[in-house]
């Protein structure tokens, strides 16, 4: 199934807003720790609802965004929660994003980089389009330590990479981007239930839950263009 097909049936049933409640968890730090400045042009990858653009227009004062999406049913959802005219969204692909060279101060993407049918050649891509000093903010939950997150695969036809952090700063490095910081941010607001109530449907063990949530959360890598 291609990232259209299965993400379009998302957005069509809600999918869309159901993620943006749950990936704000950590995505808010995410968004508060980049350096975007008044008027700058920064861009979402894999936006889905398109939380993040927006949130970066409220809180910094970011001048135009874009969200870039595969799926269309997720563009239009999203242009459809805002009636702002700087904030636009697309239907792209992460192999060949349509940008001028030079041309976006920032970048972000959450829980949607490991999507890209080649990440090397999107990183080569986001190198070419970030402007000298404009950043890459990578934030994923689905990577190698995250020894929970191992199965998601099973239930996407959409092929994943998962790669470990070392990883993720060599092929970073290896597209020309300077590796400003990796750090893990912490899920404190998903519901951790009392030990008793464990095994639940998901989890066999309380302790496994707060690895997952509390110590893993999402993993987040800085790229910085030259
Ligand atoms: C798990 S959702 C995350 C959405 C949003 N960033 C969030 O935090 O809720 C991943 C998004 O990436 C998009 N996506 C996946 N692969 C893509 C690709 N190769 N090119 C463009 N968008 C892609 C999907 O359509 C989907 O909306």
């Amino acid at each position: 199934m291609s990232v259209r097909e299965e993400f379009d049936t998302w957005a069509a049933d809600g999918r869309d807003k159901g993620m943006e409640k749950r990936h704000w968890h950590t995505a808010k730090y995410v968004l508060a720790r980049m350096p975007v400045e008044a008027g700058d042009t920064v861009l979402d990858l894999g936006c889905g609802s398109g939380y993040a653009g927006r949130a970066l227009r409220d809180t910094k004062n970011a001048g135009r965004v874009y969200g870039l999406d595969g799926s269309p049913e997720m563009a239009r959802n999203a242009q459809g929660y805002t009636d702002d005219s700087d904030v636009s969204y697309l239907v792209g692909d992460f192999d060949h994003l349509p940008f001028e060279d030079d041309s976006i101060d920032h970048i972000v993407t959450m829980e949607a980089f490991y999507y890209a049918n080649d990440p090397h050649e999107t990183l080569r891509e986001i190198r070419r389009i970030l402007q000298p000093g404009g950043t890459f903010f990578c934030a994923v939950n689905y990577y190698e330590e995250n020894v929970h997150s191992h199965d998601w695969q099973d239930s996407i036809s959409v092929k994943m990479t998962r790669w470990s952090g070392e990883e993720y700063r060599e092929s970073f490095r290896d597209a020309g981007l300077y590796v400003a910081e990796q750090d893990n941010i912490p899920d404190r607001e998903t519901e951790i239930p009392n030990t008793s109530e464990f095994p639940t449907d998901s989890w066999e063990t309380r302790e496994d839950m707060v690895e997952r949530y509390r110590e893993f959360g999402t993993l987040l890598t800085v790229g910085v263009s030259p």
